[in-house]
């Protein structure tokens, strides 16, 4: 990904197999629980809303699906079939989509949160 955009690099305050591990285990958590992803919507919005923080902006996706593309062709070599990507493209569009939806999300509104409306 780095080697696509390198001003995604000081984005990220880890980038060692504690983060590579977390983003693996947390997709494929959805993708193992794809025909569930409406029960699974709020907390992938939640996810893309935590982007928000990182910096991301929706164009980034595009970026991450092209880094995350291209290992698993090189990774599953010819088991990396027509049918394969396909599905894959078609997942990872729309969990990109729900997070997008969290990232754009507007922020709560904290503003008067402290403020005394007794009287
Ligand atoms: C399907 C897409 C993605 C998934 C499943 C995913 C998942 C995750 C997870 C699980 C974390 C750990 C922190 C947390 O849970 O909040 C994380 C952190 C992060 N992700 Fe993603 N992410 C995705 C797309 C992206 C994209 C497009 C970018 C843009 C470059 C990005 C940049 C980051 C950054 C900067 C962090 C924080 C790293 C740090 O604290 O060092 N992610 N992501």
């Amino acid at each position: 990904m780095f080697r696509l955009d390198e001003r995604l690099e000081p984005m990220f305050s880890l980038t060692d197999d504690r983060l590579i591990d977390k983003m693996a285990q947390t997709l494929n958590t959805v993708l193992t629980s794809l025909e569930q992803l409406d029960s699974l919507r709020f907390i992938i919005r939640h996810l893309g809303e935590r982007h928000r923080q990182y910096g991301v902006l929706p164009v980034h996706f595009d970026l991450v699906k092209e880094a995350m593309t291209r290992v698993m062709a090189c990774r599953l070599g010819e088991h990396f079939t027509p049918a394969l990507a396909l599905a894959w493209s078609g997942a990872y569009d729309e969990i990109a989509a729900i997070m997008i939806e969290g990232l754009q999300a507007e922020e709560p509104c904290t503003e008067g949160a402290d403020m005394d409306i007794s009287q």
